[in-house]
């Protein structure tokens, strides 16, 4: 499709669209004939087993990893164009971990967030704290804005995480098994949590995780990859592969590598 430059319109389109995506690492093909398209506040939920590239596609999104075949668009600019600045959010399961000698205050980490290239040296100090509180609020928070981050729980990290990709005001929220490692209590309440984004605030949503009984309570929509997208639509019509998914996943992990730690992998509660 040819498009002439339309003066400055902010897209009407989806936020993130890619076509034929084809992905290796080290030589070895990951991601095959990806085709996927996400509007503005969707809560998109992604699975599939181990290893089938879920972690490989967000690193795609983001611009980390370079795709061999096939296009990104996120608000029709390429990855890690400087257009997109703040507007992509980044929640990994490691952020959560973060290193237990590093002392920041959750406050402290939030404001991170509104620093950026782009506004260091014109955003007010007004500004930047309504920012701040507005995001520490938006994750309830505000309890423990003042406490350092290693002393919190796993589940308030990810919200404190969380927080700071909001204080960039980023709109489109990538989380890569965001989950792990917290009870049940936590990971409910963290669904809630970005339903309401999704709904309240307008986020769009794309999350990564392997508990498929917990990302179906949340998500609209559900995609099942697995080196290609073998189903993507509303999360009622879900089908029976999450038995086939969960025996998919586990399998590998007891046969190849025998990592126990991973073979949480299971639908049954
Ligand atoms: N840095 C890397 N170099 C080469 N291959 C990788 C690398 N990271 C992951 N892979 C391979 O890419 C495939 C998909 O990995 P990944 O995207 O991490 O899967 P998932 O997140 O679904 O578990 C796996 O076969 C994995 O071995
Ligand atoms: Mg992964």
């Amino acid at each position: 499709m040819k498009t002439v430059s339309l003066d400055k319109k902010i897209p009407e389109g989806p936020i993130l669209k890619i076509d034929d995506l084809t992905i290796f690492r080290s030589g070895k093909l990951v991601l095959k004939d990806i085709n996927l398209s996400i509007n503005k506040g969707e809560f998109v939920g992604l699975v599939g087993p181990n290893g089938s590239g879920k972690s490989t596609l967000l690193l795609s999104i983001l611009g980390v990893l370079k795709s061999q075949k096939g296009n990104i668009k996120i608000y029709d600019s390429s990855p890690m164009s400087r257009k997109l600045h703040g507007k992509i959010g980044w929640v990994s399961q490691a952020a959560a971990n973060l290193p237990r000698d590093v002392r920041i205050t959750v406050r402290e980490l939030v404001h991170l967030g509104t620093l950026n290239a782009k506004n260091l040296f014109f955003l007010s100090n007004d500004t930047r704290h309504q920012k701040v509180n507005k995001a520490i609020k938006m994750v309830g928070l505000q309890d423990y804005e003042n406490i350092d981050v290693a002393r919190l729980s796993g589940g308030q990290r990810q919200r404190a995480v969380i927080a700071r990709a909001l204080a960039t005001e980023a709109e489109f929220i990538l989380l890569d098994e965001p989950l792990v490692g917290m009870d049940r209590d936590a990971r409910n309440s963290l669904l809630k949590l970005l339903d309401q984004l999704c709904h309240d605030s307008g986020k769009t949503i794309l999350m990564v995780s392997h508990d498929l009984t917990a990302i179906r309570q949340t998500a609209h929509r559900m995609i099942f990859l697995e080196e290609t997208i073998s189903f993507d639509g509303p999360n009622e019509d879900f089908p029976e592969l999450e038995r086939l998914a969960d025996l998919r996943g586990i399998r590998p992990v007891h046969e190849e590598d025998h990592n126990h730690s991973k073979s949480h992998i299971k639908g049954e509660e």
